[in-house]
Order: structure tokens, then sequence, then C-alpha cells
């Protein structure tokens, strides 16, 4: 956070200098030098005032606190609960909060940002086991941070908050919650590395780096579980297939991420088609799937009931 202010700060003074250039080129006696330096000094000055512009406003957006005010809850952890989230972790959070995906306790991942070859910085998917921080936090805050994104201290979570946690059920969460404090405590090596650069900072006010609204603090009810269209639409809702493939699945067009084809041609292929392409990432159409670009290594992980009833979800969308 100091940093960049720090780098802000510098910015600003490199504007406001540049700004005077501006005014000393404008007075200058020769013509030929009056019209050249002018547009240059006055075109450096536009571009400095627009990086303070979109820095000073990413700055504003990661460090104002923000959020739902936090429920205090106790969560009662049973067995089921416990199986529940467990199932969860490995479908959806292992894939960061593990070194490999699918693999169990969570005691800290790889630096998601690694991998996008822009500086944007270090964000390392922490520890979640209890030898973590969160055992620092109480249930309704840990709940805060994985359903808005919200830290305790009101700051936002920068990355992980573009997830779309917030429509878990109050279940759901307790089952989370239940399963992280029952994982063996796996000491840190070192605080979680999280640092992002005044280019990320840029990209949060560009929206390039996607910042959900605090969602409602009312949570969302349950949906009965089956392997039916409404419950496809909760799971499709938690993993977010439409990060990728788009509103409506109908194709992906954020850019920095994968481009999710048009999942129209699910449509054409039976259920045990859709879940063989989930479980052994071949599609019937596009062949082998890049595991880097469509997940499916994690998403194969859900039961047969949960992909059947994505498999309605689809149908019933496209
Ligand atoms: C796309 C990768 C990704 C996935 C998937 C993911 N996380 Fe995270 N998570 C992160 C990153 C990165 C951070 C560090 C904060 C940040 O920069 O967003 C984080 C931070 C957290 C924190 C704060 C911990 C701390 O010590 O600061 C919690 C709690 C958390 N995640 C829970 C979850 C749960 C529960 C799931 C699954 C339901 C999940 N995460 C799935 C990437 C991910
Ligand atoms: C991180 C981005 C991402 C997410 C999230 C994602 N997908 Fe994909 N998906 C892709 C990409 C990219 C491809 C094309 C991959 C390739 O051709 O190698 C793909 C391909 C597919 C295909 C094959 C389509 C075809 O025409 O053969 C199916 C089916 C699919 N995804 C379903 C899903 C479902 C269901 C979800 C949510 C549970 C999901 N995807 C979430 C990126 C994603």
């Amino acid at each position: 956070m100091l940093a960049n202010i720090i780098v802000w700060l510098v910015l600003l003074a490199v504007a406001v200098a540049a700004g005077y250039g501006v005014w000393r080129a404008w007075h200058l006696r020769r013509p030929a030098l009056k019209w050249s330096a002018t547009p240059l000094a006055g075109l450096l000055t536009l571009i400095l005032v627009l990086f303070v512009v979109l820095i000073g406003v990413g700055i504003v957006k990661a460090y104002t606190p923000r959020g739902n005010p936090v429920v205090e809850r106790t969560v009662e952890s049973t067995p089921e609960r416990v199986a529940r989230g467990e199932h969860i972790a490995r479908v959806l959070c292992s894939s960061c909060h593990s070194l490999v995906s699918g693999e169990l306790p969570m005691s800290g991942g790889k630096d998601v940002l690694a991998d996008t070859g822009i500086p944007f910085g270090v964000a390392t998917a922490p520890n979640l086991t209890p030898g973590g921080r969160i055992d620092e936090w109480s249930d309704g805050e840990l709940q805060r941070v994985i359903r808005e994104g919200t830290y305790p201290n009101g700051h936002l979570m920068t990355i992980m908050s573009s997830q779309t946690f917030r429509v878990f059920s109050q279940e759901d969460l307790d089952s989370i919650v239940s399963y992280l404090r029952s994982q063996p405590a796996v000491e840190s090596a070192e605080e979680p590395k999280q640092s992002l650069t005044p280019l990320a900072m840029a990209m949060l006010t560009l929206g390039a780096v996607p910042v959900k609204p605090v969602p409602d603090p009312e949570v969302p009810p349950a949906v009965q579980r089956g392997p039916t269209a409404e419950y496809g639409g909760y799971i499709a809702g938690f993993i977010d297939c439409a990060l990728c493939h788009g509103d409506d699945l109908s194709g992906g067009t954020e850019p920095f991420l994968p481009l999710g084809p048009n999942l129209v041609t699910v449509k054409s292929w039976t259920a045990e088609q859709f879940i063989d392409t989930m479980r052994t990432g071949v599609s019937p159409t596009r062949g082998p799937l890049d595991p880097d670009e469509m997940p499916w290594e994690s998403f194969g992980l859900l039961d047969d009931d949960e992909l059947t009833a994505l498999y309605e979800f689809i149908k019933s969308v496209r």
C-alpha cells in the first residue's frame, strides 16, 4: 500500500513538473522552438496526468474500507458439513490454495499472477489451515472474507474478490468454514506474499482486474441439491463458468482471461458425453481441452449428480 502511494506521489510531482514545462515552452521566444516543444511537453503531461488519475482511483478502490458489517456467528461443525466443505475445497479452492490442484490440506498455493506475463505484482494464495492467519479470524469474519472479499480490516481482497463466492448458501458457507477449521494446522513458512504494483492499481480502475461490488448482505436461499438445472445454475454460479464462457455461456470476451467458447455445442451432446468431457478433458467437438485454459481437472471432481445438474443448466440457458 505504502509503496503504491509513494509511486503515485512521485508521478504526481513529475506530472506537475511537466505541466510547468508546458508553460515554459509556451513562453519560449523562438517560434520554432515554441511550436515544437509545447505540443511535446503537453502530450507528456497528458499521459502523466492519465496515469496519476488511473493509479489514484485504483488506490482509492483498493484501500478504502468497504463491505457489509460482519455477521457474528459460531459455526457448529458436523461430519456432514466437514465432508461437504472438503468436497467444495477440493473442486474449487485447492486449485489456488494448494500447490497441486485437488490436494488437501490447503497449506498455501501459488502466485496466481505469475503466469500473466504482465508486472501486476504478487498474489500468493495463502495457507488456509489453522496454521495460517485465518485462525485469528472469527467465523463471521472468515465468511465475509470468502463471500465478499473484504478482509477483517475492511480492505478489499483484490484478486480473489473477483470470484463469485457470494452465491454460496449459508449451509455451504458453514460447511467451508467447518472444513477449513478441521484441517491439520500447517505452519506458514512466512507471511503470505501479496503486493500489487501501480500498474495493477490502474487495471483496477479500468476494470481489467475485475472487482465485484459488495454483495447484498442477505445470503441467498439454499437450492435443493440434485441433478436439476436449478442446482446446476447454483454450481455454475460459484464455479463461475461465465467468467470465461461469458454471460449466458455464449462465449467469453474478457481480456486477460481464457476465451471459453459458446457452450451451445453441449446441447447436441448426451449427459454422458458432457460428464466424460469434464472428467477426461476430451471434448467430442474440440478434442483435448487445455487444462491451463479450461480447468476440467478440478471440475471433473464434481460428482455425477452435480455434473448432470450442470449439463441440464447449460441446456436451459443456451
Ligand atoms: C483463482 C485462485 C483462487 C481460488 C480458486 C480461491 N482463492 Fe482464496 N485467495 C486467492 C488469493 C490470490 C488470495 C490472496 C488475496 C488476494 O490477493 O486476493 C486468497 C485469499 C483467501 C483468503 C484469505 C486468507 C488470508 O490469510 O489472507 C481466504 C479465507 C480464502 N482465499 C478462501 C478461499 C476459499 C474458501 C476458496 C474456495 C471456495 C478460495 N479461496 C478459492 C486465490 C484463490
Ligand atoms: C478459466 C476459464 C474457464 C472456466 C472458469 C470454465 N471454462 Fe470451460 N473452457 C474454457 C476454455 C478456454 C475452453 C476451450 C479450451 C480448449 O479448446 O482447449 C473451454 C471449453 C469448455 C468445454 C468444451 C466446449 C466444446 O465446444 O468442446 C466445455 C463443455 C466447458 N468448457 C464447460 C465449462 C463449464 C461447465 C464450466 C463451469 C463449471 C467451465 N467450462 C468453466 C475456459 C473456462
